[in-house]
Order: C-alpha cells, then sequence, then structure tokens
C-alpha cells in the first residue's frame, strides 16, 4: 500500500517548498497538483476559451491529456506530451488557472490523474482540497497557512529580488481576495479536513516546518 501526505493551505504558504523537502527526505514523490491546473489553462488559453465560457471549456478540456513525469526529484508536467514547466508559472496561466479551476469536468479529469499517481506511489501531494477530496484516507494531512501579511512580505521579496517593483499592500490585497475566491467557490473550496493537523508558517522557518510535518509521519 502506498503512503500519502497531503498538504493544503492558501497561496504562499510555503506547501510547494515545504513539501519537495519532504519528498526529499523521505523518497517519496512530490505532486504538485496546481501544476497540473496550470497545465490546463495554458491549453485553455492555447485555445482561446474564454474563461467564463463553461460550455467551450467542458468539451476543450477533454482533449488536454496532463500526464507527469519526474527528473532529478522535479516534477515535470506534459500536456499532450510536450513539457509545459517553463510556460506555466505565467500570471496570465495562473490568473486562467484561478478561473478555469472551479469547473467540474477540469476538476473529475485532473482529481482522477491525482488517485492514480498516489495509489500506486508514496506522494507529498499539495494543492487546496487533497485532503477533503482528493485523498480523504491520506495517512497525513497537513493545513499550512500563515498570516497573510506574511504571506505578502514573501511574495514581495521574491519579485523584489527579481528586480520587479511591486507594492506590499497591493500584494496583500490580491492574497486576500484570492483567499476569498477559493475558499468560497462551490466545488472543492479551500478548507482544513476534520483530521488535517494545522501548521502556521508565519513565525517559523522553512525547516521547522519540515521538521514538523516529519514528526506527524513518524
Ligand atoms: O498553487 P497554484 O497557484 O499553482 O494553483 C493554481 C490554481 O489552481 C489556483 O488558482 C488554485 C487552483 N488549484 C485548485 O483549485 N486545486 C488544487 N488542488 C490545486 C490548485
Amino acid at each position: 500500500m502506498s503512503y500519502n501526505i497531503a498538504i493544503d493551505g492558501p497561496a504562499g504558504a510555503g506547501k510547494s517548498t515545504i513539501a519537495k523537502k519532504i519528498a526529499k527526505k523521505l523518497g517519496y514523490i512530490y505532486v504538485d497538483t496546481g501544476a497540473m491546473y496550470r497545465a490546463m489553462a495554458l491549453y485553455l488559453l492555447r485555445e482561446q476559451v474564454q474563461p467564463s465560457d463553461t460550455e467551450k471549456i467542458n468539451v476543450k478540456c477533454a482533449e488536454a491529456d496532463i500526464s507527469i513525469g519526474h527528473e532529478n526529484g522535479e516534477q515535470i508536467v506534459y500536456l499532450n506530451g510536450e513539457n509545459v514547466n517553463d510556460l506555466i508559472r505565467s500570471e496570465k496561466v495562473g490568473n486562467m488557472a484561478s478561473a478555469s479551476s472551479p469547473n467540474p469536468n477540469v476538476r473529475k479529469k485532473l482529481v482522477e490523474l491525482q488517485r492514480r499517481l498516489a495509489a500506486s506511489e508514496n506522494v507529498v501531494m499539495d494543492g487546496r482540497d487533497i485532503g477533503t477530496c482528493v485523498l480523504p484516507d491520506a495517512q497525513v494531512k497537513v493545513y499550512l497557512t500563515a498570516d497573510s501579511r506574511v504571506r505578502a512580505q514573501r511574495r514581495y521579496k521574491e519579485l523584489t529580488d527579481k528586480g520587479v517593483s511591486c507594492d506590499l499592500d497591493t500584494i496583500e490585497q490580491d492574497i486576500i481576495e484570492r483567499d476569498r475566491k477559493d475558499m468560497t467557490r462551490e466545488i472543492s473550496p479551500l478548507m482544513q479536513a476534520e483530521d488535517a493537523v494545522l501548521l502556521d508558517s508565519s513565525d517559523k522557518s522553512i525547516d521547522e516546518v519540515v521538521d514538523a510535518v516529519i514528526a506527524l509521519v513518524h
């Protein structure tokens, strides 16, 4: 039987950083489910689908074959056989992912893929609905969060380190708005599973959070 660790939480809480480190320490496979929604979004953008055109999303999402592989511990997302890792991190793709991920057909397709992966491998899977919907029987569930100001400061640092000028208050407002959308959508909203352990990373280092999750696994 495979061993599954589910990590959910709002954007910017540090899920992917933490999940990658845990996967490396335990020799598990890291599965970034947000990247799958982003690959689907890239396909929809290429097909010039409007985010509000539910009918067309329903038709087009059936045509997108999304699969994942791994190279040197990194997840590679394939869209109809093409490695799209470098194409899915843009703001444009992120916004389309946010708009198309509430679609039930998109979710059904990607949740099936996520469940297949978790059934055959030990995984650390991060997302929004892993503990509540995708893997309700995961052996360890973590809800990782952090204060919106702290998440905004992390994002601010990331951007300014890259030389991008930005405004901290605006970033925080965007984060609060994204949380609201994720938490209030009809299908699979972001929420803490009843049996998930709440971890707040606001005052913790990455290693402190990783150690806390490893302790739960043990
Ligand atoms: O974590 P991220 O920014 O890469 O996620 C991209 C989008 O996909 C985001 O709008 C939330 C959505 N998502 C989701 O609905 N369910 C998941 N399990 C993961 C991501």
